[in-house]
């Protein structure tokens, strides 16, 4: 038997600036018939808050990303894994590509082979989303939407942001049945609707299969 149900996991992924949380709150309101669980990484948890405060602080890149890893057990456990049991849609403003992308980035000569020690820590017990709509565009394009440099995180640099969507684009291009590639230049509008709509096909080829 399936494990996880008959839900359905959709996760939003993209660099800083792409439009994520812009999507998401669309894909809210236009998916509302389909009840979908809301949710996003980092969480709304405690664990969410001492990650946020591990990035504030920039504290050192092992302790940020296994809090970051710590945050994704306790959002399983709490929200995720119990909506897919009940069979619910489940839509996630970053999951556990973000940590492949970005975290590859910042353990870079910290860790050796720092994907690998990531996928690692995840493998068994990580549940793999259904479908993962990565939003692209040029990276002069993300940083101009981002709020002004003397105010930003120390991901939002160019030359790391630069890294990590090409760490994105190498997981799309290795996983292109899961992956769909959004160009995030298009209309807020144009994204939302396109995205709303496919993920609607899904749910309902999803419940096709299972009947
Ligand atoms: P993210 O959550 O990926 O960091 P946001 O959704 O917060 O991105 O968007 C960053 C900024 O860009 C916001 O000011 C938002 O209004 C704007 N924005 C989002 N999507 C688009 C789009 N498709 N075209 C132009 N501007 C956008
Ligand atoms: P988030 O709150 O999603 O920021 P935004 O809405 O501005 O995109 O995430 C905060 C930062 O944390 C963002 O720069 C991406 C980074 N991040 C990681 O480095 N690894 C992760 O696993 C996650 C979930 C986020």
């Amino acid at each position: 038997m399936d494990p996880e149900g008959y839900g359905l996991l959709i996760t939003l992924e993209g660099i800083d600036g792409s439009g994520k949380s812009t999507l998401h709150a669309s894909l809210k309101e236009m998916l509302v018939d389909l009840d979908p669980v809301i949710t996003r990484e980092p969480g709304a948890t405690w664990v969410g808050e001492s990650v946020r405060r591990a990035i504030a602080e920039q504290i050192d890149p092992i302790t940020e990303a296994t809090l970051f890893v710590a945050d994704h057990a306790a959002h399983l456990t709490r929200v995720v894994r119990p909506a897919l049991a009940e069979g619910r849609l489940v839509i996630s403003d970053r999951y556990s590509d973000s940590r492949y992308a970005y975290q590859s980035v910042t353990l870079e000569g910290v860790v050796p082979s720092p994907e690998a020690w990531l996928r690692s820590m995840h493998n068994g017990w990580t549940i793999m989303p259904d479908k993962t709509f990565l939003l692209t565009l040029p990276l002069d394009t993300a940083l101009s939407r981002l709020k002004p440099a003397s105010r930003r995180e120390h991901f939002e640099r160019r030359e790391t942001l630069e890294k990590v969507q090409n760490n994105y684009l190498t997981y799309a291009w290795n996983e292109p049945s899961r992956f769909v590639v959004v160009d995030a230049m298009l209309s807020a509008d144009t994204i939302a609707t396109f995205v709303a709509d496919a993920i609607r096909h899904e749910w309902e080829a999803g419940r096709k299969r299972k009947k």
